[in-house]
């Protein structure tokens, strides 16, 4: 059983991700990714990149953060983007409201009112799970961190709550430099900034945190096709849809079948983003939803909203870790109405305001998700099993014992192959120390160099999520290392050894 402390316990000791400041005493909801994290992390997010930006007119740009207090109003999140909150009478703790009657209630009640959530506070007698004391009628409070901007600090501005705003109000400009044509597909992978009530289960609820989000503006008129349809129409979607929710937890529809009543441009990117998690992060396939969000759920801004998720144990059950948004024109004619610059285009002979289909992941989501689905305890040893294009090292290279030239030896042999990969040298403690510690950092490859690497020139390569051994030739390291991670069984490129 993976729990949320075996996952932050391995997190801290390898130095994937811990809390911020911790020398200061902890500030929740901020972490920091260690060695480990910040370079899987970088993988996560470039692996992203390749597979959201391959389109001929999609692009990655990289905004400000701190965007004017305009941009919020236009966008609505000033006036909309709240949480209800709930403060107890007796130790002065803020709660997020929906959240203490969900798990009282063991339902969810997204999108309620402050009003029904008092109701329902009130009718079971919920108390606050800190000290068990009363709760106050429940108040709302805006999620945006405000920051004020200047010597008299008198201009208004606000950390971004989403990294889709950068794109939105730098539409124009990038359509105007770029081919002037659509469908155009924005990017940004960077941070953004919510003041949560109650942060927690570590980097999947913080106050700063990383967003993937690809903006797709095109034609209103074209929703209903995708010039690469006939590649998805019978590709099999796993899905929640809202009329199946009390009675399944996913049923598998193909793209045809759904596009009869959600429209082809969008079910083209939901086949999208199904792939990248299935294919190209090897996500096994009954951990994979879409849910389907009912019109109280759905964000302010949205028209058709499925939520992605996935199956986490640590988490007790299926996490959102992105969704597939409609947005409409919502965000660009609100841009036009507050600037006063119009957002229209001239595009295929007539004048438009694009509408805007969002990806939007978050990456600490998918990092933590990764940690989960691939951890796994073989007898007393933990082995994480990512997969080799995401392991933040790809090989460690270790001396079977530390004397004889064997040391100096291995050290050239990672000399040799650091340009290629991101790779390890470790020298300390027995050989089974070393394998132990590289399987725990989900290190897919070790190379250990021994004294018949002195006379044949020749190192043992071993493969984590199998054990298995072989030999390989140094300068066959590199190819080696490719051609298993591209699928070639181990015994294929070496000599097997036992
Ligand atoms: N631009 C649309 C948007 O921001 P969202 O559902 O509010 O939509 C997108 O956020 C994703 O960002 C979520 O699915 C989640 O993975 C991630 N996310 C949101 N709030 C987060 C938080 N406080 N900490 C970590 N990740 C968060």
């Amino acid at each position: 059983m993976t729990d949320i402390a075996t996952i932050e316990q391995l997190a801290k000791k390898k130095g994937f991700f811990y809390p911020s400041d911790e020398i200061y005493g902890v500030l929740s909801g901020f972490y920091t990714y260690g060695h480990l994290g910040a370079l899987m992390k970088r993988k996560l997010e470039n692996m992203w990149r390749r597979f959201f930006l391959d389109e001929e007119n999609f692009f990655e740009i990289d905004p400000s953060v701190i965007m004017s207090e305009k941009v919020f109003e236009a966008s609505g999140h000033l006036k909309s983007f709240v949480d209800p909150i709930v403060k107890c009478t007796k130790c002065g703790t803020y709660h997020r409201a929906d959240q203490i009657v969900e798990s009282f209630l063991n339902r969810t009640f997204e999108g309620a009112t402050p009003e029904e959530l008092t109701k329902l506070i009130k009718e079971h007698s919920i108390k606050c799970p800190k000290c068990k004391g009363a709760l106050q009628e429940v108040g709302i409070l805006n999620m945006m961190f405000p920051i004020d901007i200047g010597a008299e600090k008198d201009l208004k501005g606000y950390l971004r709550p989403e990294t889709a705003q950068g794109v939105y109000v730098n539409f124009l400009t990038q359509f105007n430099i770029l081919r002037k044509k659509l469908p155009m597909g924005l990017a940004i992978v960077s941070r953004a900034f919510r003041n949560e009530i109650s942060p927690r289960q570590l980097i999947t609820r913080m106050r700063e945190f990383n967003q993937a989000e690809l903006q797709i503006f095109f034609d209103a008129d074209k929703v209903n096709e995708h010039e690469r349809w006939n590649e998805v129409k019978s590709y099999k979607l796993i899905a929640l849809p809202l009329n199946e929710r009390d009675k399944k937890s996913s049923i598998e529809v193909s793209c045809d079948e759904l596009s009869k009543r959600i429209p082809k441009f969008y079910v083209y990117y939901m086949a999208k983003v199904q792939k990248f998690f299935l294919e190209d992060l090897k996500i096994p396939k009954e951990k994979f939803r879409f849910r389907e969000l009912s019109d109280e759920e759905k964000a302010f801004y949205n028209k058709i909203h499925w939520d992605m998720e996935l199956n986490l144990e640590s988490l007790d059950g299926f996490k959102e870790i992105g969704g597939v948004h409609y947005r409409t024109d919502h965000d660009l004619s609100g841009h036009q109405k507050v600037s006063k610059q119009s957002q229209e285009i001239f595009f295929d002979n007539k004048k438009l305001v694009p509408h805007v289909l969002e990806l939007s992941f978050g990456v600490d989501r998918m990092f933590y998700a990764m940690l989960d689905l691939f951890y796994s305890k073989e007898k007393d040893k933990v082995v994480l099993k990512l997969p080799a294009c995401l392991a933040p090292i790809t090989a460690s290279v270790f001396p079977l014992v530390n004397k004889d030239g064997l040391d100096k030896m291995a050290k050239e042999v990672f000399d040799k192959i650091k340009s290629s990969f991101d790779v390890f040298y470790d020298e300390s403690g027995s050989i089974g120390r070393m394998y132990a510690r590289a399987d725990e950092a989900g290190v897919p490859f070790c190379i250990t160099i021994d004294y018949d690497t002195m006379k044949d020139g020749t190192a043992t390569l071993r493969e984590r999520d199998t054990t298995k051994q072989v030999r390989v030739k140094i300068e066959d390291l590199t190819s080696s290392i490719s051609k298993i991670s591209e699928g070639k069984k181990i015994e294929e490129v070496g000599k097997s050894i036992k």
